[in-house]
């Protein structure tokens, strides 16, 4: 296991749509997940896909048990997933703030569907198939807008709703 280099907004692999996985169950992706797993947690993240560490495939790992970067967020139970769809469940959209580990210190405000299904696959090639909401939700959408080489950032609709955590969070 290893942690890997998170790479920051402006590197190209970023902004690339990523390749879907094909094989499932070999020794290569568990190491890869192992690896994202210990990354995320070390950098305490809520979720983190394969291209933020330099992988350009279809593959996102996501949990919060409690999380200090969101104090107040409810849990989201621990997936890794691969390949992944995702369909409003209805057209509400709701704001929130959001921070990327790939956009160090920033928060900003983004528009998310509140209630949506996802489905994908584990990493031995289970079938997953959920219909979630809320902070949950947005995790998803955020993870997998990764796989499709979007960064939070462009998603914000009111640019004054966005800047440093420290400054906007100020005690
Ligand atoms: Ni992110």
């Amino acid at each position: 296991m290893a942690i890997r280099e998170i790479l920051r907004m402006g590197n190209p692999i970023l902004l690339k749509e990523a390749e879907k996985v094909e094989k499932f169950d070999t020794p290569e992706i568990h190491e890869l997940i192992k690896d994202m797993i210990e990354t995320m947690k070390d950098a305490e993240g809520a979720g983190l896909a394969a291209p933020q560490v330099g992988e350009s495939i279809q593959l996102v790992v996501f949990g919060v048990d409690k999380n200090e970067r969101y104090p107040e967020a409810e849990k989201v139970p621990f997936t890794v997933l691969i390949n992944p769809i995702i369909t409003p469940l209805t057209q509400d959209k709701e704001d929130d703030w959001e921070g990327c580990l790939s956009v160090p210190g920033m928060r900003g405000v983004v528009p998310r569907f509140k209630v949506i299904n996802y489905k994908g696959f584990d990493q031995y090639g289970n079938e997953i198939d959920r219909d979630v909401e809320g902070f949950h939700a947005r995790v998803v959408q955020h993870e997998c807008d990764h796989l499709f080489g979007i960064l939070y950032p462009t998603r914000i609709e009111n640019m004054k709703l966005f800047g440093f955590h420290d400054e906007i969070f100020v005690e």
